[in-house]
């Protein structure tokens, strides 16, 4: 049995809007939407789990409603961080099993809304070997490690070997005893802090291997202003598919030379 975890629970700082960035309209339908539909189309899940800021959970609700979402089981309030979302939605997830029952959990990022059935196909397909999974993609960008000094600023202090840099996406899969046993030992350590799940595995539980699925260059994390303004532009491009495979349409449509993708023009 795969549940597939939601995660809506924050409020968008970096973008800066009033309201939370997982509710803004993209291609006619909020962010949340477009992503729930991934999963709700997904064949190998079986349930969702969405967890929402607080003050939006109503809201939420009657998104899953008026779309007819019927695999969400459970809207539920987030926590204060990343984490604490991903701690309530173990807890929750953990309450419906028996004893000695398991299960999958798959993490995504609400705001991820062009993650394709593949990447998601493949993710439960690994979980079949492996107790953890990730999702990334090569980086196209050199990536450099920086240190403050004072006032004068930032500056290098290494540049890893981009060859073997890979930029983590999600989903992030794992057998739900595994990931709930890595959160457990993360409560005795008071430098605990993680911006995403298979961290705290490769942290707390080093022995467990944790599989890299291939990701998807369209499965961006709508996080800055401008990625607003791309995910709405892949939307468009692909407006004649499902949302989930708006990303690779768009892809095939230019290949095929018959768009031509002009940001900031
Ligand atoms: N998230 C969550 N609970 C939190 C914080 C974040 O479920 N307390 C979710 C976000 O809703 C998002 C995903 O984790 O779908 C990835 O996080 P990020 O892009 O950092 O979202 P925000 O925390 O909303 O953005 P920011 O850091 O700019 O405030």
């Amino acid at each position: 049995r795969t549940i597939a975890v939601v995660l809506a629970g924050g409020t968008g700082q970096r973008i800066g809007l009033e309201i939370p960035k997982q509710l803004l309209k993209i291609a006619g339908k909020p962010i949340l939407e477009h992503t729930l539909h991934v999963f709700e189309n997904a064949p190998d899940v079986d349930e969702v789990i969405l967890l929402m800021t607080p003050a939006y959970v109503d809201e939420a609700q009657r998104i899953v409603d008026r779309a007819g979402l019927g695999k969400v089981t459970r809207v539920l309030a987030g926590g204060s961080d990343r984490s604490e979302t991903t701690r309530i939605a173990i807890r929750a997830a953990a309450g419906d099993l028996g004893p000695g029952e398991d299960c999958n959990l798959l993490f995504h990022d609400a705001v991820r809304p062009l993650l394709s059935q593949r990447v998601v196909k493949e993710c439960v397909e690994a979980l079949e070997n492996y107790q953890a999974v990730d999702v990334a993609i090569p980086s196209s960008d050199t990536v450099i490690v920086t240190r403050t000094h004072g006032d004068d600023g930032e500056f290098i202090t290494e540049v890893p070997d981009r060859s073997r840099l890979r930029r983590g996406q999600t989903p992030q899969g794992f057998r739900l005893s595994t990931i709930r046993a890595a959160y457990e030992r993360a409560e005795h350590d008071p430098s605990f802090q993680a911006t995403d799940d298979c961290s705290v595995v490769v942290r707390y539980l080093p022995d467990v291997p944790v599989h890299v699925v291939r990701g998807d260059e369209y499965n961006m994390k709508v996080t800055q202003p401008v990625d607003v303004f791309i995910a709405d532009k892949l939307f468009q491009l692909a407006s004649h598919t499902a949302p989930a495979q708006a990303g690779e349409a768009a892809y095939r449509e230019q290949l095929a030379g018959r768009t031509v993708l002009v940001f900031g023009g």
